[in-house]
């Protein structure tokens, strides 16, 4: 993904009011902020993941791009990526028509919406903002959540990573 594209977009949300108004509504408190948006990026993490999602159906909470779900979906029996703001997949179109395959699917709307009709053997949530919120909606999807830069961030030694991220990571935003 271009980062010009990218941070165009991110204007494009910041102080949008109707935005503002749908986060709002839907109880969104994730940043609209971007971790996955290459490649090689997502298929590290599908890889560090494959132990416990090889064969398993997986449900991603705030995929955003998708391209976590669509590696993922190379290793797992199947996939659900669930994602809220629309905007993401104004960016991803052209790739999805391109490469999406039958065993990854793509939910629009808050994962709330999804309780009771999807289920997984492995709920996956890739934030550095709003972690309980999301961690606690994925439990609701999988008996497992991974948790994955929380999981990174505890293997790493101190200060590997930025301490803005690490104190971040339970901020709501708006
Ligand atoms: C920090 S972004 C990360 C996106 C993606 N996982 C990545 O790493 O590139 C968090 C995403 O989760 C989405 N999100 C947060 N809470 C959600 C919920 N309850 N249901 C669906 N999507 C949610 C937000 O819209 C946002 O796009």
């Amino acid at each position: 993904m271009e980062t010009d594209e990218l941070d165009r977009i991110y204007s494009t949300i910041a102080g949008h009011q109707a935005a503002d108004s749908y986060f709002e509504r839907h109880g969104i408190a994730a940043a609209p902020i971007l971790t996955v948006t290459d490649d090689e990026t997502a298929d590290a993490i599908a890889e560090y993941l494959r132990p416990r999602i090889e064969g398993k159906t997986v449900v991603e909470i705030g995929g955003g791009l998708g391209l976590l779900s669509l590696h993922m979906g190379l290793i797992a029996k199947r996939v659900f990526c669930i994602e809220a703001n629309p905007i993401w997949s104004v960016l991803f179109t052209e790739v999805l028509f391109r490469t999406k395959p039958r065993n990854v699917s793509y939910l629009f709307g808050t994962a709330d919406e999804f309780v009771g009709s999807i289920r997984g053997d492995v709920a996956v949530i890739c934030t550095h903002s709003d972690v309980t919120g999301m961690s606690l909606v994925a439990a609701q999807f999988a008996p497992a959540v991974i948790d994955v830069y929380g999981e990174i961030i505890r293997s790493a030694a101190p200060g590997r990573f930025d301490p803005s991220i690490v104190a971040g990571r339970d901020a709501k935003w708006g």
